[in-house]
């Protein structure tokens, strides 16, 4: 026998407020046929003033929760993917437990950017097949909104604001690829690269938030060689292979990021989950607020076998292929 980390819920939680492609083009010199061809995005959700991260991520965790048919106080772990903090501390995690009313177990953030949330479900998976917690709740939450610079056309159009989370349960499983839960994950990190694509600003060097830089072509080229490695590891590592994923949901950042991504993995394109196009990119909330969207269509199911991946500033990347 082995013990697995076992999805047994999914939520998400996106802001009210719709930003369309046509708005922001009357904002910054951009059209919405140039942000559609280049990206793939026609709208993104923007928090209102005064909802913080926190509050999105309570939001997914309580969907979450329900989901899975548990409430809060059978929780033992929080683990939340951010790159925008409600405050520089405490973590946001704290403030989520709190808003859950639970006062045990533990809860703390983890810092990958876009790829947050494969470092977050990898972290939380290592602390429950430990045998050290019983039950997480690993969430992916984001206000990019509140760290752009809206004068920049080359960024702004990019993100958008969200959260999502998934409750993930320590079973005991035979032990083989068969079993549900995660099977592998592979994060990578090379710090080399960290001024491609960062926030110029923070508690230690400036003492003010900062905005988000990027420099969108120098990402773009790494992207899809980076992502295509850590797949390929999970593929190693399990025996799997393309035409064995039930379900691909890679980091929502690009249209054209993802499917040649799939295209240079040989994952058919009816197996990609897609949500760029109404979310933009939501950096840590991406892939659980995709994975809520498969889930509330009913397209992915219990046994599916699902392969996650993100790539970020760091840069960061990781890879994660799980049964449901
Ligand atoms: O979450 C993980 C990290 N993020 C990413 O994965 C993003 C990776 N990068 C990208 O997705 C793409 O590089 C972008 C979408 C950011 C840009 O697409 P691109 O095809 O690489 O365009 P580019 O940066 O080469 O820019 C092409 C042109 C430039 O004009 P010139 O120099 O050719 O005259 C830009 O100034 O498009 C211009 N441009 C815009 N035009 C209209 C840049 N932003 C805009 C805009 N509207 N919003």
């Amino acid at each position: 026998m082995t013990l697995r980390s076992v999805v047994l819920g999914v939520g998400g939680y996106l802001p009210e407020r719709v930003l369309t492609n046509a708005e922001l083009a009357g904002m910054v010199d951009t059209t919405d046929e140039w942000i559609v061809q280049r990206t793939g995005i026609r709208q993104r959700h923007v928090a209102a003033t005064g909802e913080v991260t926190s509050d999105l991520a309570l939001a997914a965790a309580k969907a979450a929760l329900a989901d899975a048919g548990l409430e809060a106080a059978d929780i033992d772990l929080i683990v939340l993917a951010t790159a925008t903090p409600d405050n520089t501390f405490p973590s946001t995690a704290v403030a989520v437990q709190a808003g859950l009313g639970i006062t045990h177990g533990a809860a703390f953030d983890v810092q990958a950017v876009c790829s947050g949330f494969v470092f977050a479900l990898a972290t939380a998976d290592a602390m429950l097949t430990s045998g050290r917690f019983r039950r997480a709740l690993v969430i992916g939450a984001e206000t990019f909104s509140r760290i752009l610079d809206w004068t920049d056309r080359t960024t702004c159009v990019l993100f958008g604001d969200g959260a999502g989370a998934v409750v993930l349960e320590r079973q005991e499983q035979p032990g083989t690829r068969d079993d549900r839960g995660v099977l592998t994950s592979h994060l990578r990190s090379d710090g080399r690269h960290k001024m491609k694509l960062y926030v110029d600003g923070g508690p230690s060097s400036t003492q003010t938030v900062g905005h988000l830089r990027m420099e969108g072509r120098e990402v773009f080229r790494h992207a899809v060689g980076m992502i295509t490695d850590v797949v390929v590891d999970a593929f190693k590592a399990t025996g799997y292979g393309p035409d064995d994923i039930d379900w691909f949901v890679p980091h929502q950042a690009n249209r054209r990021i993802i499917d040649a991504s799939a295209v240079k993995l040989g994952i058919a394109a009816e197996k990609v989950v897609t949500t760029v196009d109404r979310h933009a990119n939501t950096s840590a909330a991406s892939i659980p607020l995709a994975l809520s969207v498969a889930a509330a269509e009913g397209r992915l199911k219990p046994g599916n076998l699902v392969l996650l991946e993100a790539m970020g500033g760091g840069f960061t990347w990781g890879s994660v292929l799980l049964r449901w």
